[in-house]
């Protein structure tokens, strides 16, 4: 687990305010009749104009500033013109944002107008996930105390939580250790140090958990086509507790 020197730690905070900010630009423009190609140019634009880089572009070849993934589609959508937004659809909004070598990431699943209230239930409880998630997030407690609450909790709605992608460490990489699992035993992972800074990512689906990628090498969806939602922040523990660097 990282332990960023406190001038790192300013950049860091800087990087994952972008990221929220980001993501709030891009909730008021989600409507019917855009595409997730106009959303992809827009943010894109917005994270320069506020001196960050957007580092999911180029990413391991991922050709986008955000994923953006409607209604089936678990995580890494790739944006396209021919994805128009329809009342109706729910969209994940990924991304991560790199400001002077630190990274900010942080996701959320937006309505697209009026949704029905399954799909509206299934992001209040994914998003309720990672807060019952971090309030195990303690210093010299085990890693998988927040896995298994997320876990727990999502069940407990009849939802069921992704394997194939987890949270993670972030700091100068997007991806640093320690893998934080939606799911586990309390027992499992890492004991949690201090000055850590990860991202916790629920990823959960209104039906089964099985998930599969298609055909650009990107896009991850559910096998039964139910919906998933997707919420994301970037926080720092500390023995003071947890800030949220990314609300
Ligand atoms: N938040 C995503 C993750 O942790 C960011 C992916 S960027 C991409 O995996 F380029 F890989 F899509
Ligand atoms: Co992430």
């Amino acid at each position: 687990m990282n332990n960023l020197t406190p001038s790192e730690l300013v950049l860091m905070k800087k990087a994952c305010q972008i990221t929220r900010d980001a993501l709030l630009y891009c909730e008021k423009l989600i409507r019917p009749g855009i595409s997730t190609k106009d959303l992809d140019i827009l943010v894109e634009k917005y994270i320069i104009n506020c001196g960050g880089y957007p580092a999911c572009k180029g990413y391991e070849g991922f050709p986008a500033s955000i994923c953006s993934s409607v209604n089936d589609m678990v995580v890494h959508g790739i944006p396209s013109k021919d994805v128009i937004l329809k009342e109706g659809d729910i969209i994940s909004i990924d991304l991560v944002v790199n400001y002077k070598g630190l990274n900010g990431d942080a996701a959320r699943t937006f309505p697209v107008g009026k949704i029905s209230p399954e799909k509206a239930k299934l992001i209040e409880v994914t998003k309720q996930c990672f807060f019952e998630g971090i309030k195990n997030l303690k210093v010299g407690h085990r890693l998988g105390e927040v896995s298994h609450a997320i876990q727990e909790y999502a069940e407990k709605n009849g939802y069921s939580v992704v394997r194939e992608l987890v949270g993670h460490g972030i700091g100068k990489s997007m991806h640093e250790p320690p893998n934080v699992p939606n799911y586990g035993k309390v027992t499992d992972g890492p004991i949690i140090t201090n000055n850590a800074c990860l991202a916790i990512e629920p990823m959960i689906n209104m039906g089964r958990k099985e998930v599969w990628l298609i055909e650009d090498g990107w896009g991850v969806v559910t096998r039964d086509g139910k919906p998933s939602a997707h919420y994301e922040n970037t926080v720092h523990v500390t023995k003071n507790g947890v800030e949220i660097l990314t609300l």
